[in-house]
C-alpha cells in the first residue's frame, strides 16, 4: 500500500473508514496490558498521529523493540479519535519494525533537551519538534524567496562559488588550492607561485555574489542570487557564520530610495508568507521560545520601516544619554548595540540607515556630492541588529577606477568589473539579505547555529 504523510490524514486528507499505510519515527510508546498506544511523527508536520495497538493482536514480543526513536511502517484503519488533541488515529492492522533506537543509548530519549546539547549530535536534532520546526520555516522561505522575485519579474543568477576577487574587500576569506600546503612551488622572492595552482591564479570561496550579480542586472535588469556565502572572520558570536546563505537582488534603473522600497516590499512578503503557511510551527516556536515572536511578525508586517541617514542616526545615539560598551561618534562603524538601540528602544520599529561615512563601506557604493559620505543602506531589524546590506552602485567609471587605486584593490582582479562602467554603465542598486538571520527573526531562535542544519562556525565543522 502506498504511503500516506501524516500531515494529509491530520489534514482530513484521507477519508475515516479506509485502510492507510503510514511511516516515521516513534515519538513515545505508553500504553497498558491490553493497547498501546504509539506517538509517530514522520517530518511532514509537527504533530505526531495516534496508533493504536491491541496488545492481544501483536503480542508484547512484537511490541517491544518499538521505542522511542524506532522507525516503523504501520499499516491500518483511519478512525475519529475518541481521545482529546487529535482528530484522527489509527488502528494497528499490521506493523514492520524498520529500525530499532536503542533505550540505553539513543540520545533523543526524553523531551526537553538544551539547544547546546542539541548542536552536538546535529546529526540527530532533525528529529526533535524544535528543529523540525525550524527546518520547515527555512524551506517556506527559500521557496517564499524565489516566489516573491519570480513574480516581480527578476531572474535567478547563479554567481560562482570560487572566485579570484574579493567582493567586500574585507580581506577574510578561505583560499581555494589544490597546492600542496606542506610544499608549495615558490617564485623567486619566496612567495606562493599560484601560477601553478589549479586555476593558474589566487582564487577563494566567494564573500557575496555582489560583483557577478551587478554583470547579470546590466543585461537582464533585474536578477537576484540564493547561494552559500563564506566568511573566514573568527567571529564566534550568536550572529555570524563562517558558511552562510545570501540572496541579492540587483537592479538596474534603481536609486537608492527604489533599492529600500524593494528591501522594505520584500521582507513583509516573506514575513508575511510565513505567518500564513507556516501556522503550526511557528505556534510551537512561539509557544515554547518567544511568546512575543507572532506578535513581533504582525508589527513589522503592518508598520512601514523608519527611515533616516546614518549622521541622524549618529545625533540620536550620542544624545540619548546611554552609556555604549563602543562611543559613537561621526565616523564610527555602528555596532549591534547602537542599531538595537534605534530599532528596540527609540524607534521600535525596523530601520533603514543611509549615507555611511565612505570610509567605513565597501569601494563600489556610490558616492555622495558631500565628498564623505556613500549612498549605502542598511536595514536594522529588532533582536537581530543588521539584516541586509546594500547600496546604489557608483556607476561612473572614473570615480570607480579612482576608488579601486586609492584602495590599491588589484586592477588585474577587477578590470571585467570596471568594463561594465566603460560599456553601456546604468545607475543600479542592490542588497543582500543573511538568509539566516532572517529565520532567526521569523523563528524567533537566538542563536544563528540553530537555523542552518549544519552550522560551520570557528573550530566547528564536525557535521
Ligand atoms: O553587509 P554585507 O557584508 O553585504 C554584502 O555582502 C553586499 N555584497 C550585499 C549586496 O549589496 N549585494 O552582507 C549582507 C548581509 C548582512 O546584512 C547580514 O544579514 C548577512 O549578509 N551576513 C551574515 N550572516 C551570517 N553570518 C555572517 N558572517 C554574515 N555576514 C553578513
Ligand atoms: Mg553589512
Amino acid at each position: 500500500m502506498k504511503r500516506v504523510k501524516i500531515k494529509d490524514l491530520l489534514h482530513n486528507k484521507v477519508e475515516t473508514g479506509s485502510d492507510v499505510t503510514i511511516k516515521g519515527w516513534v515519538r513515545t510508546r505508553r500504553g497498558n496490558k491490553n493497547v498501546s498506544f504509539i506517538a509517530l511523527n514522520d517530518g511532514s508536520i509537527i504533530h505526531t498521529i495516534q496508533i493504536v495497538a491491541d496488545v492481544s493482536v501483536f503480542g508484547e514480543e512484537t511490541l517491544k523493540p518499538i521505542t522511542t526513536g524506532s522507525c516503523i511502517c504501520v499499516t491500518g484503519k483511519l478512525v475519529e479519535s475518541v481521545g482529546q488533541g487529535q482528530n484522527v488515529e489509527i488502528q494497528a492492522k499490521h506493523i514492520d519494525v524498520y529500525g530499532t533506537a536503542d533505550p540505553e543509548t539513543y540520545p533523543l530519549q526524553k523531551k526537553g533537551h538544551s539547544l547546546e546539547f542539541l548542536r552536538e549530535i546535529a546529526h540527530l536534532r532533525p528529529r526533535t519538534n524544535t528543529f523540525g520546526a525550524v527546518l520547515r520555516i527555512r524551506h517556506a522561505l527559500a521557496y517564499a524567496i524565489h516566489k516573491y522575485f519570480n513574480d516581480q519579474g527578476f531572474y535567478y543568477l547563479h554567481t560562482p562559488i570560487i572566485t579570484g576577487s574579493d567582493a567586500e574587500g574585507a580581506g577574510a576569506m578561505f583560499h581555494v588550492t589544490t597546492l600542496d600546503l606542506k610544499n608549495p612551488p615558490k617564485n623567486e622572492d619566496g612567495s606562493i607561485n599560484y601560477t601553478e595552482d589549479f586555476f593558474g591564479k589566487e582564487t577563494n570561496l566567494t564573500v557575496s555574489g555582489q560583483l557577478e550579480g551587478e554583470l547579470g542586472a546590466l543585461a537582464l535588469s533585474e536578477i537576484y542570487t540564493f547561494g552559500p556565502t563564506f566568511r573566514a572572520e573568527n567571529s564566534n558570536t550568536p550572529r555570524h557564520l563562517a558558511e552562510f546563505w545570501m540572496i541579492e537582488p540587483e537592479m538596474a534603473f534603481y536609486d537608492i530610495h527604489d533599492n529600500m522600497d524593494l528591501a522594505e516590499d520584500f521582507l513583509q512578503a516573506i514575513i508575511r508568507y510565513a505567518l500564513e503557511n507556516c501556522k503550526d510551527d511557528l505556534e510551537f516556536l512561539n509557544k515554547m521560545y518567544d511568546n512575543e515572536l507572532i506578535e513581533r511578525l504582525k508589527f513589522v508586517i503592518e508598520n512601514k520601516f523608519i527611515r533616516l541617514t546614518y549622521t541622524e542616526a549618529i545625533d540620536i545615539l550620542a544624545q540619548s544619554g546611554k552609556e555604549f560598551e563602543f562611543p559613537v561618534k561621526w565616523g564610527c562603524d555602528l555596532q549591534a548595540e547602537h542599531e538595537r538601540y534605534l530599532v528596540e528602544q527609540h524607534f521600535k520599529k525596523p530601520v533603514i540607515l543611509t549615507d555611511y561615512p565612505k570610509e567605513i563601506k565597501a569601494f563600489y557604493m556610490k558616492q555622495n556630492d558631500d565628498g564623505k559620505t556613500v549612498r549605502a543602506m542598511d536595514v536594522l531589524f529588532p533582536k537581530i541588529g543588521e539584516i541586509i546590506g546594500g547600496s546604489q552602485r557608483e556607476e561612473e567609471y572614473e570615480k570607480l577606477s579612482q576608488k579601486i587605486k586609492e584602495l590599491h584593490i588589484p586592477e588585474k582582479d577587477m578590470w571585467w568589473y570596471l568594463e561594465t562602467r566603460k560599456f553601456g554603465t546604468a545607475p543600479h542598486s542592490g542588497f543582500g539579505l543573511g538568509f539566516e538571520r532572517l529565520i532567526l527573526f521569523i523563528t524567533g531562535m537566538a542563536n544563528i547555529r540553530d537555523v542552518i542544519p549544519f552550522p560551520r562556525t570557528p573550530l566547528n565543522a564536525e557535521f
